[in-house]
Formats: C-alpha cells, sequence, structure tokens
C-alpha cells in the first residue's frame, strides 16, 4: 500500500469552500470522483467531499513529458467514486459557465497534479442518483448513501443537537451517566431484546428499553441532576417513527415539580430550533389528555391545522339514521370532521375512506357534501335533513366541503376521526408548510382498561405518580384517576414524554396491586426499585426526548431511517451486515441453547 506525502493528503481547501476571491491560489483538493465529463479531450471531474462539490479540468498538456502525458492518461480513466488528491490553481469558470446552483459555481480548479488514492468498483447506484435504487439496497450500501450530501447534513446536524442538549443541561448542572444496556427488563409496553448469558447458562440479560429505573435510583443516590443521550432498545413493530433500537436524551431530576421538568425540556428544545433556525413559542401552549381526546381524537393532536372533532350525539338522535341511533343506544356518541374541499371526493375514494376507516375498529364512514346554498348532498344527506341547519352551523361547514361521521363508542369514533384529520390534511395539503406547533399534553390517565386482557394497563409506566387528590377519592373508579405525565409534542408526533414518580415505597406497592402485579411478581421485577425507595427516595421526576425524531423534525425528514447512519429496515434487519444472522453451533452450545424450528419451517 502507498504511503503519500503530506503534500497529496493534507487538504488547503475542502470542496465546499472556493470562491472568485481565490483565483490565483495553488490549492489542494481530496475527494470522491461524483462526475466525469470528456469534452474534446478536457476532462472535467466534479470533485465532492463532505462539504461540497468542486468543478476540476484537466486540460491537454501542453507538454510532451511523460509525467505529464501519464496524468492526463489518468485523468482520462477516472470514474464514479474514485477517490483522488488534487494539486491546482483557482480560475474563473467566465460567466457563461457559471453553475448558480453549486456555492463553488463561479470558479474551477486547473489540475497540474493528480494521484488517485483509490479505485472504487462499478457502483451500484451514485449518490446523487438514490431515489433510482430501492432503500433496502441504499441501506445495504450505506456508505455511497451516506456521501450524499442530504445525509451528510442530517448526520452533522443530529451530532450539533446532541451538543445543544448537551450543553443546555451541563448550563443547568445536570451530570451525564451511563447506565448498563446488560441489565433486566424495564417496563416501558414494547417486547425486550434478550441476551442470553454464558456464565449463568440458564439466564438472560434484557436490553433495556429505557434507563427508567436506573434514572430513578441515581436519584436516589443523590445525584440531583442527570441526563444520558442513550441507545434504547424495543422489540416493536416498526413505523416511520420507530427503530428497534433509537436514541433518548434520558433526563431526571429531584426536588422538582411537573413545570421544573418542562421549562428545562423547554430550554432545551428552545436552543435546538434556534440552532436549526426554527420558530419556537415563548410560551409552549399546554392542553390536558381530555381536551386533546375531545378536539383532535389523538394524545399527539397536530394543531398546524383545524378540522377538529365535533360531537353531534345530540342532533344525531333526532335523526331516524339506523347507524347514528345504533350506535347512541349502545351508549356510544356520535361526531363528525369537515374536510375543507372534501366534496370534489368521487364516490370511489368516500368507500376507500369508509374501507379503510376499519383498520382503526370501525364500522364505516358515513359521509356528505355540503354543496351551493349550503344544502346536503349525496352519502347519508337525507337522513340529515331534519338537522341539516344546526349541523352546518355546528361544524362550521362551508360549499365544497365534505363532512365524514363516525358513530361507535367514543374510543373508536375519537381513533377513527383523529386518524382521518391527519390523513386528509397529509393528502389533501391541508399543512401550512414551515410551520411547527409545539404543544404540552398534560393530566393523563393513571390506567385505562384493556378490554382484551381484562385488566387495568398503565397509560406511561407504573412508575408514575398519580394526581394524588385523584388517588384519595377515585379509587372504585381507577380509570377516572389522572396521572403526573406529560407528553411534548411536535406536529402531530410525540417528541417526548414523563413523569413525576413515585418516591415512597407504599404508594408504589399500592400502584402494582392497581395494576394486579402481585408481591412476587413485583419483588421478582423491581425488588431492587422498592428496596432503593426505602432508603431515603427524594422526590423525583424527569422526561425521556427522543432524539431521532427531533432530528427528523429539524429536517422535514418523513422516515426516522433519514436521521440515522445505519438504520434497520421496517423488518427489523440491517442489510449492510446482515444481522440479526444465525450463529455457530458452537455458540449456541455454549450457552445452552437450541433452536427448535429450522427456520425453513417457520415460514
Ligand atoms: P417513552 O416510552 O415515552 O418514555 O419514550 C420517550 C421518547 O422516546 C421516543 N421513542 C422512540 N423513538 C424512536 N423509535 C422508537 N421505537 C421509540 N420509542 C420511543 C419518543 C418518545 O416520546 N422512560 C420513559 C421516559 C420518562 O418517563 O422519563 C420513556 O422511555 O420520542
Ligand atoms: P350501511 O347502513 O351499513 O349501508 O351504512 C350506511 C353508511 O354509513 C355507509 O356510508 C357506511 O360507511 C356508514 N357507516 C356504517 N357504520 C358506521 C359507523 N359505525 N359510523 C359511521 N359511519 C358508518
Amino acid at each position: 500500500m502507498t504511503i503519500y506525502s503530506d503534500k497529496v493528503l493534507k487538504r488547503t481547501h475542502n470542496c465546499g469552500e472556493l470562491r472568485l476571491a481565490d483565483v490565483g491560489s495553488a490549492v489542494r483538493l481530496c475527494g470522491w470522483v461524483r462526475s466525469y465529463r470528456d469534452h474534446g479531450g478536457v476532462v472535467f471531474v466534479d470533485l465532492r467531499d463532505r462539504e461540497g462539490i468542486t468543478q476540476v479540468v484537466f486540460g491537454v498538456p501542453d507538454d510532451d513529458s511523460e509525467a505529464a502525458q501519464q496524468q492526463y492518461k489518468l485523468a482520462r480513466a477516472l470514474r464514479h467514486e474514485w477517490v483522488i488528491s488534487i494539486g491546482g490553481e483557482v480560475g474563473p469558470r467566465g460567466e457563461e459557465r457559471n453553475n448558480p446552483k453549486l456555492a463553488t459555481g463561479e470558479i474551477e480548479v486547473l489540475c497540474n497534479e493528480l494521484v488517485l488514492l483509490n479505485r472504487s468498483d462499478a457502483v451500484p447506484f451514485e449518490p446523487d442518483e438514490y431515489h433510482t435504487t430501492s432503500e433496502e439496497n441504499r441501506l445495504k450500501y450505506r456508505y455511497l448513501d451516506l456521501r450524499r450530501p442530504e445525509m451528510t447534513k442530517a448526520l452533522r446536524l443530529r451530532h450539533q443537537i446532541c451538543r445543544v442538549m448537551r450543553n443546555t443541561l451541563d448550563e443547568h448542572d445536570f451530570v451525564e451517566v451511563e447506565t448498563p444496556f446488560l441489565t433486566r427488563s424495564t417496563p416501558e409496553g414494547a417486547r425486550d431484546f434478550l441476551v442470553p448469558s454464558r456464565m449463568q447458562f440458564d439466564s438472560f440479560y434484557a436490553l433495556p428499553q429505557s434507563p427508567q429505573l436506573f434514572k430513578q435510583i441515581l436519584m436516589v443516590g443523590g445525584l440531583d441532576r442527570y441526563y444520558q443521550v442513550v441507545r434504547c432498545f424495543r422489540d416493536e413493530d416498526l413505523r416511520a417513527d420507530r427503530q428497534p433500537e433509537f436514541t433518548q436524551l434520558d433526563v431526571e431530576l429531584s426536588f422538582c415539580s411537573e413545570q421544573d421538568v418542562m421549562d428545562i425540556t423547554n430550554q432545551v428544545l428552545r436552543n435546538i430550533c434556534e440552532l436549526c433556525d426554527k420558530p419556537f413559542p415563548a410560551d409552549v401552549p399546554v392542553i390536558d389528555y381530555d381536551e386533546s381526546m375531545r378536539r383532535f381524537g389523538t394524545d399527539r393532536p397536530d394543531l398546524r391545522f383545524g378540522m377538529e372533532l365535533v360531537d353531534i350525539s345530540d342532533l344525531a338522535s333526532q335523526t331516524e339514521f339506523g347507524v347514528f341511533n345504533g350506535a347512541l343506544g349502545s351508549g356510544g356518541v356520535v361526531q363528525c370532521v369537515v374536510i375543507p374541499g372534501g366534496a370534489v371526493m368521487t364516490r370511489k375514494e368516500t368507500d376507500g375512506l369508509a374501507n379503510w376507516s376499519k383498520e382503526f375498529g370501525a364500522k364505516g364512514l358515513a359521509n356528505t357534501k355540503v354543496a351551493a346554498g349550503k344544502t346536503l348532498e349525496t352519502g347519508v344527506a337525507k337522513f340529515l335533513t331534519p338537522i341539516a341547519e344546526e349541523l352546518i352551523e355546528r361544524t362550521g361547514a362551508n360549499e365544497g366541503d365534505l363532512i365524514c361521521f363516525g358513530a361507535d363508542t367514543k374510543k373508536i369514533v375519537q381513533r377513527v376521526l383523529g386518524e382521518l384529520r391527519s390523513k386528509m390534511a397529509r393528502e389533501r395539503d391541508l399543512v401550512p408548510p414551515g410551520e411547527f406547533k409545539w404543544v404540552w399534553v398534560v393530566d393523563f390517565p393513571l390506567v385505562e382498561y384493556n378490554e382484551d386482557m381484562k385488566r387495568l394497563d398503565v397509560l406511561h409506566h407504573p412508575f408514575t405518580s398519580p394526581n394524588m387528590d385523584d388517588w384519595e377519592t377515585k379509587q372504585d373508579t381507577p380509570t377516572e384517576m389522572k396521572s403526573r405525565a406529560y407528553d411534548i409534542v411536535c406536529n402531530g408526533m410525540e417528541m417526548g414524554g414523563g413523569s413525576i414518580r413515585i418516591h415512597q415505597p407504599e404508594l408504589q406497592r399500592k400502584v402494582f396491586d392497581l395494576l394486579d402485579i402481585g408481591k412476587e411478581e413485583a419483588e421478582e421485577k423491581f425488588g431492587f426499585l422498592l428496596n432503593a425507595l426505602r432508603y431515603g427516595a427524594p422526590p423525583h421526576g424527569g422526561i425521556a426526548l427522543g432524539l431521532d425524531r427531533v432530528v427528523m423534525t429539524m429536517i422535514g425528514a418523513h422516515s426516522i431511517r433519514d436521521v440515522i447512519a445505519f438504520p434497520k429496515t421496517q423488518r427489523g434487519s440491517c442489510p449492510l451486515t446482515n444481522a440479526p444472522a444465525a450463529v455457530d453451533e458452537q455458540q449456541l452450545t455454549d450457552l445452552d441453547l437450541k433452536i427448535l424450528t429450522p427456520p425453513a419451517e417457520k415460514q
């Protein structure tokens, strides 16, 4: 392998830097051949590094020396993604040849020394042509994909955002502490990734779903203010904003109220927004869970557009429409959402919506159009005659709008109309571009009834403090109890969530009882936390922000995979390394493990 001199390796400038003012300077650039064009003997190469692109020109040599001829031959042989070092002089391109799309578009470098540092095989796709290949292929050849400026920009912004997070918390006396990855199950509602232990061959570690219990124990240990930029692992179904391993900014404080946690989080987010040149409100609006569900049908409200849910149960009962009366008769509700301009939708499209609504448990999605003179037409219009005027007034619907109705249990109606609201806003371009709407959602219920399992489930995690007034007065109706949890939401995406914790072991035990976590089970799973709470736990609380989601929002990325260097696919695999993969028989033997079903039979 060649050892290159400093002259060859030490760049004077990067590929995004040179301007007209540099004309005449001798420079050295290193980078990748992004493209090459041979114009009648003169070779033009776009040279790329992480900072940008510079045009390099290799002219036909005017002397016959062997060296000059060799260099020229090499220049003509250059291909995509070869790595070169060039020395040369900066020249102006001249007005006709300027490229206003490039920051360096007014200059070019006339090369007088070319060193080939490495060749590249023919690439499966050129970084700039990434959209011509599948995402699977982009992830397989991630190093090529990472060479495109959008990816480099995303990773650098991610780094800067992390730095802002750390700096802000450092300024407020937080201490970054690392917590173990090889640990026990932490309940955040997903499945655990398990790691078999060789030394205790019948036992398993679990990768943490979050450092929840450790950060609480750090508070008992007197750390007072902790944070960690930390990887979390959750084996759950993946979506556009979910990965099986993702990064949290995890924060915990002692002697704090909800407001303290919200204030420090706002400060972190404000500084991030300042870095990214995005607005952040002086006062972030706060709405409670019930209001969020009532108006938006979700606890992650997107406040960038209207289309709020309107309850029309009282009006619906005045109609003869079986669907409405059936739902009301069994204790349900009738609500609607107005889709501005939605009257242009075809019958096929509205039928499609009704079908889609079934994914969310709805039985259908009745609709009607608002026609000229604010009369109702098509769909279920004929049933609505007695209430048409009031319906239009209450919903504020206008000519050209589509009204969609949900009739079912409150839970299903809110779910489907909430989803409909986001879907329509997205698909019908009703989201004003460039807007950022942050909101805190507070006063979550402590528990909800799980119909399938016939038990109470926590909404956050079982260490969240109940609202103490509710705890005293609503023991007989636990689903009416609120908790001291809060979420921060931006543009309809949950950016972070946290709570004030239970710091007294008696209350923690009682909450476990409410959740039907028996004494033995609690002892087995969380005994170490219960123990710690017995030895002087201070009142404490905290939050975790999803770093990947924050970066996604700042960049406007549609997929979480665009802000992670080496993400997993929707199926949880890594095409670059082919993880997860089978292991050697010997490794299984060492762990006393056996694969029961051969892979072929599992399909
Ligand atoms: P929670 O489970 O709400 O809280 O997670 C906090 C934040 O982490 C992000 N997040 C994810 N990001 C990408 N992929 C995932 N699979 C994923 N899951 C969660 C979200 C979410 O808001 N221990 C508590 C925090 C606390 O109570 O302090 C916790 O983990 O942005
Ligand atoms: P049907 O009486 O089943 O033919 O339904 C008449 C209309 O009401 C259709 O547009 C259905 O999509 C719609 N629909 C049926 N059930 C519901 C429901 N529970 N909520 C809202 N719309 C419904």
